[in-house]
């Protein structure tokens, strides 16, 4: 299928803020520990902290350096998260992240492997921020595609930050 997946036990660096982003810290402790995807890894920060609480998870990335980086006991996935759809059967995660990476058609497959009753987290800037206006979104934007969820969370300053949780 053309997804290199390997396990990032072996992977360790310090490169990259150590701290996890407060949203997926606050959404997550909403749940007991589960299945989490974190799409867009980045250097390993929120993966590393789901995985000190005693989360599984799947780490996704299109950069192999990027999830070299991961300090966490997390399996990793190598690919393109704006060509290829998630290989994964619905409802399968407890806990979707999606912090500071924007691809609009992946919230419809976030939504697609969320679990009845688990959560997806996703923090993007907004047309409001200084950001290159294509990673940006165009405020009240994100709350929208959560129509139907339950809204846990919902702050909107230059970034928006959603948590919401898929209704049974
Ligand atoms: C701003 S960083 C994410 C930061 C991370 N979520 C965090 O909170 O620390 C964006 C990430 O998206 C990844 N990325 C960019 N385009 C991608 C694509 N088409 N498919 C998969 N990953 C991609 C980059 O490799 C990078 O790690």
């Amino acid at each position: 299928m053309g997804i290199e997946k390997w396990d990032a036990r072996f992977a360790a660096g310090d490169h990259g803020p150590a701290d996890p982003a407060a949203l997926v810290v606050e959404g997550s402790q909403r749940l007991s520990p589960g299945r989490a995807l974190h799409l867009a890894l980045g250097a390993g920060r929120n993966a590393a902290y789901l995985a000190s609480q005693g989360w599984s998870v799947v780490a996704v990335d299109g950069s192999v350096e990027a999830l070299r980086l991961t300090k966490a006991r997390a399996s990793v996935l190598l690919m393109n998260l704006e060509r290829d759809r998630l290989p994964f059967d619905d409802e399968t995660f407890d806990l979707v992240c999606i912090i500071h990476f924007l691809h609009r058609p992946l919230f419809a497959e976030a939504q697609r492997v969320t679990r009845r009753g688990g959560v997806i987290v996703a923090s993007i800037e907004t047309t409001r921020s200084k950001m290159n206006r294509a990673y940006t979104i165009e405020p009240g934007e994100l709350r929208s595609i959560f129509g139907g969820w339950e809204i846990l969370i919902d702050r909107e300053d230059e970034t928006a930050r959603v948590a919401a949780k898929k209704r049974y």
